[in-house]
């Protein structure tokens, strides 16, 4: 099976992928999938870690969604394996499957709400749809997570009241009700401008923070992926070209990740490196 290049100061995967381990929550094996004659992943190897903020870099049409959608088995690889907490997902039946993804949640690119819902009712859905819980104790749930979010009295407005930025924070409320354990945001802060970015890369590191949630976010915004990254993985040419800490990655000295971030619009590299990551 090829090994995913590693930057040199890297060590992971010191336990089998196929047993729990403390620090790497989702473990990724040999991935490759085509759809057709699109050879899109090409054994992909990638571990995320527990509680961090793991950043999927990679041009536009790489294969990050693609490659995102197997973590929860939304997609099935042609080969490999996922490893999620010890767990083949594969090999998960389809009961199995409907509880294991309920440790995911994802925060979509376009906030994805019902327009014709309220702030509340919106947030209100997924404990409706997947829960036994009362009114009240919804209710409270999305209080709670409105105000850790700096949305409260929202509750009654429609979406179509708020600006793009507050949206994102309803979707990650939303996302937030079922207290996963994975959060997944696919491009979160695309056509906003740099404040509203800014807001938004707060809020993935707060509620990674507050919630002690494992966070994996697409991005190809660099100023934004180098503030809020734990670790990054760049995908290029259907491969992992480089995976390791965000500080690592920006100092690399390796020839393809810095032309891969020369090419993605990191004009100053070494200004990142000093101070850009958290
Ligand atoms: N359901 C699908 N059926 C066929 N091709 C797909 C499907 N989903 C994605 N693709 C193809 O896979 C490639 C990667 O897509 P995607 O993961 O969406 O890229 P991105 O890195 O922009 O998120 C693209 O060539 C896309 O056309
Ligand atoms: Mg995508």
């Amino acid at each position: 099976m090829a090994e995913t290049p590693q930057l040199a100061s890297e060590i992971i995967g010191l336990t089998p992928p196929d047993q729990p381990d403390e620090r790497w929550q989702v473990r990724v094996r040999g991935l490759t999938k085509s759809f057709g004659t699109n050879l899109v992943l090409d054994s992909i190897d990638l571990d995320l870690e527990r509680g961090k903020v793991n950043v999927i870099l990679g041009a536009s049409g790489a294969g990050k969604s693609v490659l995102i959608k197997h973590f929860m088995c939304l997609l099935r690889p042609d080969k490999g394996h996922i490893w999620v907490d010890g767990t083949d997902v594969l090999s998960l039946n389809p009961q199995e499957l409907a509880k294991f993804r309920r440790k995911f949640g994802l925060v979509f690119q376009f906030s994805a709400l019902f327009d014709s819902l309220t702030v509340e009712e919106n947030c209100a859905f997924p404990l409706k749809e997947h829960t036994k819980k009362s009114t009240a104790e919804i209710r409270d749930i999305v209080s709670d997570r409105l105000g850790a979010l700096g949305l409260q009295g929202t509750q009654k407005k429609y979406p179509g009241e708020l600006s793009g930025g507050m949206r994102k924070r309803v979707g990650l409320a939303r996302a937030l009700v079922l207290e996963p354990e994975i959060l997944m945001y696919d491009e979160p802060t695309t056509g906003l401008d740099p404040l509203a970015t800014r807001n938004v890369d707060e809020m993935i590191l707060d509620a990674c923070e507050r919630y002690k949630v494992t966070s994996v976010v697409i991005s190809h915004d660099m100023a934004s992926v180098f503030r809020i990254a734990d670790r990054i993985a760049m995908l290029h040419n259907k491969k992992i070209l480089a995976a390791g800490p965000a500080n690592a990655i920006a100092q690399s000295s390796d020839p393809f990740v810095y032309e891969f971030l020369r090419a993605s619009g990191v004009s100053a590299i070494g200004k990142l490196a000093e101070g850009g990551s958290k």
